[in-house]
Formats: structure tokens, C-alpha cells, sequence
């Protein structure tokens, strides 16, 4: 590795620099602390350390350097978080392996060939094509100026069935095109074997909203017909494609993303259309899921930037299924969320052509989701009558259920058996037999380390620390786990670690451990080799137990002596 631009990569990029673009922080110490985004959480236990150039997370046990950062928070493999930085360092990557180089390149064809059609669709739209006139009519029609227009890359794709493939087909491969989702191919039976399948356009007559990754990248398309036709969607997406991933992607976020950061709360809406009005308007807090529902991964991308979600859904599916379980999911994903009401506007959109005045009083008099879903479902039902009540329940219990403060659960209990005017104990009944769903939460909670992993870290980690390798000599290097063993190894020979990057994780967490738990490291050693021992002792017991079992039930007499004796052996050992 010692060609390794890792090395270099890490000299470039200060871990705080790094993190602080994803986080907040708080100096805390020769440290800095803050809220961890990978797991929920409302006291901070993430921590990053400048001088070690590492982090740590105490809640869900994550950590490591600035390439297992990346790794976790965009959620790739090593070679690509090594690329990300390399990037980003100005460092220049050797050799990548020939699968990569392939898969690189088919990627880069994918991404040229979405901004050569974004930039035709533009063309048809400003220039080149009759129909194109009557789109921008339309964009213009609807209050959007062509500075608007320009910024956002729209377009329209004429009603022909092969317009953009002839021009894409000048620069690439028409497989290639297929591949980006833009043509597809026909299933009409061809005269001979020989004559190619034809192709044709997927968009026709619809105006083209690109859409854009993190990066700027035009990823896809999402179209919107011009002209209602009975059998078509009114919408419709590019297919997935190796880069477009739909339920990761979030329509505007490439614009909005810095002013959520900054304002720490994003506004989420339904439509594209949606997303450029506000944007046009001033609120440029806006996104859109845009074709699904809100999912899980867009949640996690979305965490990046902030903690606090204002939905402005359309009044239409305020109060309808998709609505609520995106809510919870939110929820979920420990978000802070709060619902505007648009009143008797269909949309964002129109809300604001109504007044952008009123508008901005919908997103600044937001309310609590919950007393929004409480008027919401108490106008929906009688409450009056047993299926009613049954039914508002149901609505609002998992609600309320996932409300952390208990002052606030009980306000809101109280407020539903009010409502529904039965006993509160009995909603509580309700409240307490419900369960969290598995969601980001559980995912964070079955990454947490077990406790041999956690002792046998912290044993290592204290060692290097305080220099002192004496404890380890009771161990044998396959009490380690496959990860520690050479480390284990130089530490017990008293040579420096060459496990490097290892050796650096482990001081460094028990380091912060040690500190945040005001323990003096010292004796905290010699209580975690007993500790570690004791566990080793106790499930190397475990298996001797079943080992016995098997050799009695074999009858195999000198297995079960030895196997006894070795068990007496450490019934002893661990009573002293
Ligand atoms: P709407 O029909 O309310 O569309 O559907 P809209 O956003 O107000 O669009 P305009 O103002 O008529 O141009 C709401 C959302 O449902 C999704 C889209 O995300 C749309 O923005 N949708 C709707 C589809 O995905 N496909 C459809 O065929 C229709
Ligand atoms: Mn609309």
C-alpha cells in the first residue's frame, strides 16, 4: 500500500472539514460532538476527533476515518468513497481494476447521453421545433418566466416517435440509449432475423423536467403531457437505470440542497411543477419525491441536511393512506415534521398564484403534524358511533404512540379519549400494545456491536493507548476476531502496530470511551481483560456443554473425560 493515494487523500482532507458538511458540530473538548446520521438520536453521541482524524459514534457503533464516512454516509463500497475523495483532494487514482474502468465508463456514456437529451429537449423547446413554441406558451402560461425555465432545464419532447433517437444516434450507441431509458424497443415481430429490432422515443409530446443528482448531473427525466390524452399517464419517469435509482433520487434537492442546510428544515412537496413554483416564489427550502411515495432512502439523504421536514402535500392527499405512512416513516427516521395546511388550494402551485403572502403564511403558521391529523380524521369520521371510534383510533394511536415526550403523549391520549369520549385508560391500553415497525432506527440498533466485540475492542484499545500490552499475554490470537488478530500480534511482540489504521480506530474510541464515561483508563485495563476473559471462559463452556452431549450420546468415553475435565477446569477458573 505504500503507493496508496489513501495516504495523500487523508493529508488533504481534514476529517472536521469533511464531516462538518454532513453534521453539526460542537467543540467539546480536544473533540467535537454532535448529532449522529446514522442512527436517530437526541442526545449527541457521535464524536470526531482532529487530532487522531477519526470518528466515532458511541449510539450505534460506527466509526473510523474519513473513507469509512463516506463509505456510510453515501452508502458505497470502499473504491467508490476512494474515488469520492480523490475528487475532492485533487488526488489523481492509479489503476483502478478493469471492471471498475468499465462500469465507470458505462456510467459516464449513460450520464452524456441524459445531458445531451435534456440539452436537445431545451433546443425543441426554445427553438427548433413548431410544437416546441406551443410548449413554452404553455411553461409561460403557468407563471414561469424563462430565466425560470432555463435554470431548471426544461424542455419538451415532440409527439414523434423518433426525433430524439436520430439525434442521439449520431453520437452513441443505440444500446447505449436504450440503457439511459430514453428509446425503447419495439416488440412488433421483424420480417427477417436479419433487419434490427426497431426503436422509438418513450417521451412523446410531454415537457421535460430533468432530473438532477447531488452532483448536477442530469440522472433522468420526468415527463409531463402536454396535451391530456386518455391513455397516459399524466406523469411519467425514465425507468431505473445504473444511474438513476428513483427511491434515492429527490426532485430539486441539487438546488435547494445548501439553503436546507443553512435554514435546517426542508419543504416537501408533491409535484415537480410544485418544486419550481416555490423555488420562483422565494422558498427555495423545496423538494419533491416527485413519482413515488417518500422512501426510506430519500429520508436518509435527506437527514444529510437537516432534521426538520414541513410536508405541503396537495389538500387532495392530505388526508389519504400514502400521506400518513410517509409521515410515519419520517417519524421514524426521527424527523421533526409539521404539516401546512393549503386551505382550499389543490397545491402548492396554486396556493401560490393565489398570493405568495398567503402561501408564506401556510409554511410559517405549519402546525404540528399531529393536530392536523386529529382534524383531519375526526372530520373524516363520527365520532359518535363504535365503528367511528374504532376507526379514529386506529388512525391516530400510531400517531401518538411515537411521540418520545410523555408530556406531549399524554396531552394528545388525553385529547382522543376526549374526542372520542371513552375512558383514557383504555386508549393507553391501545397505545402500549402497539410496536415500532422495523425501520432506520431498528437497522441502526442490529448494527450495534455485541458485547465480545465491544470488550475485545476496548481491551485492544486501552492497551495501545497506555502502551501497556500486558494484559493481552492471557490471550490467544484466536480469541480475536479475524479483523484484530494482526494487530494482537505486533501488540504481544511489542513491535508497532502494523495494523496502522486499526490500531488508530480502536485507541481512539476507547480514548473518547474513557473520557465520556469519566473512567480512568488504568484500571479500566485490567477490568476489561477479566471482563473479556470471563466471557470467553463462560461461552467456551457453553460449547463444551453441547460437545458433552453429543459425546455422551455417542458413548464415547474418553471425549466425554477430556471434554469434563476441561469443563471442571474452567468452573474453577471463572469462580476465582
Ligand atoms: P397532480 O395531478 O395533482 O399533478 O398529481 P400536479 O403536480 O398538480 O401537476 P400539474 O400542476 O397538473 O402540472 C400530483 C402528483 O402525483 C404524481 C406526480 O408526482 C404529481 O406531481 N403523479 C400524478 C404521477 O406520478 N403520475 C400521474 O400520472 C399523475
Ligand atoms: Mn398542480
Amino acid at each position: 500500500m505504500l503507493d496508496s493515494p489513501v495516504q495523500e487523500i487523508k493529508d488533504k482532507i481534514p476529517i472536521l472539514d469533511l464531516i462538518q458538511d454532513f453534521v453539526q458540530l460542537k467543540k467539546a473538548g480536544t473533540n467535537y460532538k454532535g448529532l449522529c446520521p446514522f442512527h436517530s438520536e437526541k442526545t449527541p453521541s457521535f464524536m470526531v476527533s482532529p487530532a487522531k482524524q477519526m470518528w466515532h459514534c458511541f449510539g450505534c457503533g460506527l466509526g473510523g476515518d474519513v473513507f469509512e464516512f463516506i463509505k456510510q454516509i453515501e452508502n458505497v463500497e470502499f473504491a467508490d468513497a476512494l474515488k469520492i475523495l480523490a475528487d475532492r483532494a485533487g488526488v489523481e487514482l492509479r489503476r483502478p481494476t478493469s471492471q471498475q474502468i468499465q462500469v465507470d465508463r458505462k456510467k459516464d456514456v449513460l450520464y452524456e447521453i441524459n445531458a445531451a437529451a435534456a440539452k436537445y429537449f431545451a433546443k425543441v423547446l426554445w427553438e427548433s421545433h413548431e410544437a416546441g413554441a406551443e410548449a413554452l406558451e404553455y411553461l409561460r402560461g403557468r407563471g414561469l418566466s424563462d430565466q425560470t425555465i432555463k435554470n431548471w432545464q426544461l424542455g419538451y419532447a415532440p409527439n414523434d416517435y423518433h426525433y430524439l433517437e436520430n439525434h442521439l444516434a449520431k453520437s452513441f450507441d443505440k444500446k447505449d440509449i436504450e440503457l439511459a431509458g430514453l428509446i425503447i424497443k419495439s416488440d412488433r415481430p421483424q420480417p427477417s432475423t436479419l433487419t434490427p429490432q426497431p426503436y422509438f422515443d418513450r417521451f412523446h409530446d410531454r415537457i421535460m423536467f430533468p432530473i438532477i443528482n447531488l452532483h448536477g448531473q442530469v440522472v433522468g427525466f420526468t415527463g409531463r403531457l402536454l396535451h391530456d390524452q386518455p391513455n397516459a399517464g399524466k406523469y411519467v419517469n425514465s425507468p431505473e437505470t445504473p444511474i438513476y435509482n428513483k427511491s434515492r433520487e429527490i426532485y430539486g434537492l441539487y438546488q435547494a440542497k445548501n439553503a436546507i442546510r443553512k435554514e435546517n428544515r426542508a419543504l416537501l412537496v408533491e409535484g415537480n411543477m410544485d418544486v419550481i413554483t416555490c423555488h420562483q416564489a422565494g422558498f427555495i427550502l423545496a423538494v419533491a419525491t416527485s413519482g413515488t411515495a417518500l422512501s426510506e432512502p430519500q429520508l436518509i439523504v435527506l437527514k444529510r441536511f437537516t432534521d426538520n421536514l414541513l410536508f405541503a402535500f396537495d389538500s387532495d392527499s392530505a388526508g389519504e393512506s400514502a400521506t400518513r405512512r410517509a409521515l410515519e416513516l419520517a417519524l421514524n427516521a426521527g424527523f421533526n415534521v409539521k404539516i401546512a395546511a393549503l386551505g382550499t388550494a389543490k397545491d402548492p402551485d396554486d396556493l401560490i398564484h393565489r398570493g405568495i403572502g398567503l402561501f408564506a403564511k401556510a409554511v410559517e403558521g405549519a402546525g404540528n403534524f399531529l393536530d392536523f391529523f386529529f382534524d383531519q380524521t375526526f372530520a373524516q369520521h363520527q365520532a359518535e358511533t363504535v365503528e367511528g371510534k374504532r376507526e379514529i383510533t386506529k388512525q391516530l394511536a400510531p400517531l401518538i404512540f411515537r411521540i418520545a415526550d410523555p408530556i406531549t403523549k399524554a396531552h394528545y391520549v388525553r385529547k382522543l379519549a376526549v374526542g372520542i369520549n371513552v375512558a383514557e385508560s383504555a386508549v393507553w391500553d391501545i397505545i402500549n400494545k402497539l410496536s415500532v415497525p422495523k425501520s432506520i432506527r431498528a437497522a441502526a440498533k442490529e448494527r450495534r456491536r455485541d458485547r465480545r466485540e465491544i470488550l475485545e475492542d476496548r481491551l485492544l484499545g486501552l492497551s495501545i493507548n497506555l502502551a501497556d500490552a500486558s494484559f493481552l499475554a492471557q490471550f490467544l490470537p484466536t480469541d480475536f476476531r479475524d479483523e484484530n488478530r494482526p494487530l494482537f500480534a505486533d501488540l504481544l511482540a511489542l513491535r508497532r502496530p502494523a495494523d496502522q489504521f486499526r490500531a488508530e480506530l480502536l485507541s481512539f474510541s476507547a480514548d473518547v470511551d474513557m473520557k465520556e464515561q469519566q473512567l480512568d483508563p488504568q484500571p479500566e485495563l485490567a477490568k476489561t481483560a477479566s471482563e473479556f476473559q470471563k466471557l470467553l471462559t463462560r461461552q467456551r463452556m457453553l460449547e463444551l456443554g453441547s460437545q458433552l452431549a453429543l459425546a455422551e450420546q455417542a458413548q464415547n468415553k474418553a471425549a466425554v473425560e477430556q471434554l469434563s475435565q476441561e469443563y471442571a477446569e474452567l468452573a474453577k477458573k471463572i469462580s476465582n
